[in-house]
């Protein structure tokens, strides 16, 4: 039988674990406060950022929602930007992506100052990541850790092979899985032999983007599998990168979508907002 692992309920404990510590810093005088800054009305943004208020109020973390135009230009962005960055009250900063295509992403990112950089996105942090020097973790790849850790599994000396090289999830999910001394392959579009390389596999983390392109002869027998794509299906059903009725059979623990890698972003972004009202 293979292990489901179950992001809800991790994700429960850490928010629990959070609340507990918000607490104690608040009889010490120290509150945390994130804004969170939204372009445009994309639905599924609007979902993610009303789920991130919802969390932050849950563990006592004060938020604050900025809703822009679509048409918003990119000094009045960076102006916002440059504003919290200045503000004392606010602790974590947030621009949610993607943007609108009249806007220089990277640009907006790098505005952020990297001392509120929550979402670990800042050339800064990725540098600081890499060296292995305190700073901010991308949430997904840092909820992957612990969904890993969490659920008895150890990462040390296993081969690990990642799916995807973005800067969000593939670079960092690598960099944290060599820290954790795991034995690191980061496969893309273009590897060749991308069975074999993925059936090397202790650890495999699937961060693709097509939906359940992995099926059960990309893994190996008794592989930790974990799912970070999330696609919504023509019968409206979700899905993730992974086939999970064929690859349940044949992994020791996989993550199921939804509640897998999603619920542990957000938990990993509060985790970042309390450590930056810490710093
Ligand atoms: N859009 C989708 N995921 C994320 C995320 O983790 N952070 C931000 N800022 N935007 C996103």
């Amino acid at each position: 039988m293979s292990q489901i692992i179950d992001g809800k309920a991790i994700a429960a404990q850490i928010k629990d674990e959070l609340k507990e510590e918000v607490m104690r810093m608040r009889s010490g005088g120290i509150s945390a406060a994130l804004a969170v800054i939204q372009v445009g009305r994309d639905p599924a943004s609007s979902i993610y950022v009303n789920n991130k208020k919802k969390a932050c109020e849950y563990v006592g973390i004060h938020s604050e929602v900025y809703e822009l135009p679509e048409e918003v230009s990119q000094e009045e962005l960076l102006a916002l930007v440059g504003r919290l960055n200045r503000d004392d009250k606010i602790n974590g900063i947030l621009v949610q992506l993607p943007l609108p295509g009249h806007i220089n992403e990277e640009s907006v990112i790098t505005a952020i100052s990297p001392k509120k950089d929550v979402d670990g996105f800042h050339t800064e942090n990725a540098g600081r990541l890499m060296v292995g020097k305190k700073g901010f973790i991308p949430c997904t790849p840092a909820g992957i850790i612990q969904l890993i850790k969490r659920s008895g599994f150890d990462i040390e000396g296993k081969e690990c092979v990642v799916i995807g090289r973005s800067n969000i999830v593939g670079k960092p999910m690598a960099a944290l899985l060599l820290q954790e001394n795991g034995t690191v392959t980061v496969a893309h579009s273009k590897t060749a032999h991308l069975k074999e390389v993925s059936s090397r596999a202790d650890i495999l983390v699937a961060a693709i983007g097509k939906p359940k392109f992995i099926t059960a002869d990309y893994v190996k027998e008794g592989a930790v599998v974990i799912d970070v794509g999330i696609h919504r299906m023509a019968d409206r059903k979700m899905c993730g990168d992974v086939d999970f009725d064929s690859v349940y059979k044949k992994a020791a623990a996989i993550t199921p979508v939804p509640g897998g890698v999603g619920p542990m972003t957000i938990a990993m972004l509060l985790c970042n907002c309390v450590e930056a009202a810490k710093r």
